[in-house]
């Protein structure tokens, strides 16, 4: 097989930012994804209905007029969101879906959750409008080391989050290790996963790779190699609850490279051919379409694009960055050889 055509890709987890980088790395994304599940993590963030349809209006200005692409938009969850916002909101259509930040967890999550007892209510109503809840699933007490922050988030949160809005669809977001793969597989039609490009490719051993490597670092954290293999072995399953959400995160070469970088892999230009590569290394390119195309607009309700993409198997080439007013943004360096270029 040396060609392949999909359905078009939708990207269930981005970060455009606003501004001269969100007109540098929209393009990124457009070129290729249909629609995309936006991040609110802005600074302030996104908070209500009025901010998320400001935000969208910024998003589809910046768009080139020639590029077609639907952002989806969410609201970041706050111990303060008004439940009658956020469900008018979604009932005029501005708003997908809802996202989780324990407070501190990530980048620009200072605004998030400090109480989940104190969420219950919206959650109720998430639950009763049928909107979903995006989840970064990492508890942030510093007493548990980084890499079982996710783990130990499964028990604390959310489960018993899970247990108390049985009727709330969740997306656990950028999964990293076997714990959350074995979680969503066992559990039932309310919950899904994204994985993201990146930890489809790389182990925490690329973090360290002959020194330190910033642009490697990303939260979740890479994990060592068994959970990077459960992670490709979820997403070549076949099992419609995993699909793609790149957690695309662009920061400036200034700010990942310095003493206290931030968390972050760019990887909108060349997630499509890396993605490609996974499967095919793994012999389930006739799984790609799912993973890309299909699971993620049937999870959120979406019907998939008619519109198709076309990979063929030719090396293709990429800039090590993207140029933006701010200054260049690295793209994701997955350090193999790709072999597959979208046509
Ligand atoms: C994201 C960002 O930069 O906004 N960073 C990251 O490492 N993934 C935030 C996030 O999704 O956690
Ligand atoms: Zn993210």
């Amino acid at each position: 097989m040396d060609e392949i055509t999909l359905r078009r890709p939708d990207d269930y987890h981005v970060h455009f930012r606003d501004g001269d980088i969100m007109q540098a790395v929209l393009p990124e994304t457009a070129r290729h994804f249909g629609r995309a599940i936006v991040m609110p993590n802005l600074v302030p963030p996104v908070v209500t209905g009025q901010d998320a349809a400001g935000y969208r209006a910024r998003i589809m200005a910046a768009l080139p007029p020639e590029m077609s692409f639907e952002p989806l938009m969410t609201l970041y969850l706050t111990e303060d969101t008004d439940p009658n916002d956020l469900a008018a909101a979604h009932a005029a259509g501005i708003v997908t879906a809802a996202k989780l930040y324990p407070a501190g967890a990530t980048t620009n999550s200072a605004s998030g959750v400090r109480d989940f007892e104190n969420i219950i209510p919206v959650l109720e109503k998430m639950a009763e409008i049928g909107m979903p809840m995006c989840v970064h699933g990492e508890v942030t007490d510093p007493q548990i080391d980084i890499f079982d922050r996710e783990a130990t988030f499964i028990d604390r949160v959310l489960e018993p989050v899970r247990k108390r809005v049985p009727d709330l669809k969740v997306i656990m977001e950028h999964i990293t290790t076997t714990e959350a793969v074995a979680y969503v597989a066992s559990a039932g039609a309310n919950l899904a996963a994204t994985i993201t490009t990146h930890h489809l490719m790389i182990n925490r051993n690329a973090l360290f790779k002959g020194g330190i490597r910033p642009h490697y670092f990303c939260l979740p954290i890479a994990k060592r190699e068994s959970h990077r293999r459960a992670l490709v072995k979820a997403a070549t399953s076949g099992d419609k609850r995993f699909f793609l959400g790149t957690d695309s995160a662009p920061h400036v070469d200034a700010a990942k490279e310095t003493g206290c970088g931030c968390a972050g892999v760019f990887s909108a230009t060349n997630t499509m051919s890396c993605v490609a590569q996974v499967f095919d290394d793994a012999g389930a390119l006739d799984q790609l379409e799912a993973f890309t195309s299909l699971n993620g607009p049937r999870y959120y309700g979406l019907e998939p694009h008619e519109e198709t993409i076309t990979l063929r198997k030719e090396a293709p080439r990429f800039p090590q960055h993207i140029a933006s007013k701010d200054g260049p943004i690295t793209l994701f360096d997955p350090e193999v050889d790709l072999q597959w270029r979208v046509v």
